[in-house]
């Protein structure tokens, strides 16, 4: 949804007594978390047109139709705040289609379902925790209602993986589909998070949304082994080779160990 709390102009004098090199920060954070939103606008296209395929349930067909546009709206936050922030001028980024997962040997619907459920309950989980963490440090009012305005939707991106996984798509077949998938899976979501977690600019602005890579990798962490492996257990899936992987592959030191705060 379009935020209309308090707009990043009230706040134009905070941003005004900040250093360059912060506001370069926190404009950059933006304008990257921008393009990543949209890259989740696309993600949903192909998401609902999978869960049509399947016959999805109408609501959850919805929620991941609603989901293309939520994606378009937090970019548009995105580019808001690093516009707010910047001294340059901030290009708005551009849609543009991305490669979805395959799953070798496994057939057209169960293809759809991994990547619903992928893209779900594992990717949009953890942006959850990530905005958790993001507003748990911010102090800036709009930055806040900006925050707040994402994080509201992501957990209804984050329920279409779960619903599915609770619905009549997922019988036995399914749940062993997902149980033998799930390692790969979130390897898979888990480099894409490290990747970007790794490309970080040092440092941290955490009153203004933007926490250390440190700390994200932590929440990243926490939401898998919380939240994420917890939520498959719970829907009857098989998390035990997943588990084992993360345990080992996610160790502390691995991703980021310059910035430990
Ligand atoms: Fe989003
Ligand atoms: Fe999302």
């Amino acid at each position: 949804m379009p935020h209309h709390g308090p707009s990043l102009s009230d706040s134009a004098s905070v941003i005004a007594r900040l250093d360059a090199e912060s506001r370069r920060f926190i404009a950059s954070s933006a304008a990257r978390r921008a393009s990543l939103e949209l890259k989740g606008a696309s993600a949903f296209t192909a998401v609902t047109q999978a869960l049509i395929e399947l016959r999805a349930d109408l609501r959850i067909v919805e929620l991941s139709a609603r989901a293309i546009a939520e994606e378009i709206d937090h970019s548009g936050i995105y580019l808001a705040f690093a516009r707010a922030y910047s001294t340059d001028d901030v290009p708005a980024p551009r849609p543009e289609p991305i490669d979805l997962p395959v799953y070798p040997g496994v057939g057209d619907d169960g293809q759809r379902l991994l990547r619903a459920i992928g893209m779900c309950s594992i990717n949009e989980t953890m942006a959850c925790s990530f905005l958790e963490l993001c507003l748990e440090g911010a102090t800036v009012a709009p930055i806040r209602e900006g925050l707040r305005c994402v994080l509201e939707d992501e957990v209804r991106h984050a329920r279409i993986g779960w619903a599915c996984l609770g619905s009549p798509l997922v019988g036995d077949a399914e749940r062993r589909l997902v149980s033998d998938w799930l390692m790969p899976m979130l390897r898979a979501q888990w480099q894409g998070w490290s990747d970007q977690i790794a490309t970080l600019p040092e440092g941290e602005r955490a009153e203004h949304g933007c926490p250390s890579a440190g700390a994200i990798e932590r929440a990243s962490r926490a939401s898998v082994l919380d939240l994420v492996l917890p939520g498959f257990a719970r829907a009857g899936v098989d998390v035990s080779r997943a588990t084992a992987w993360f345990e080992r592959a996610a160790e502390p030191p691995t991703i980021v160990a310059r910035d430990r705060t």
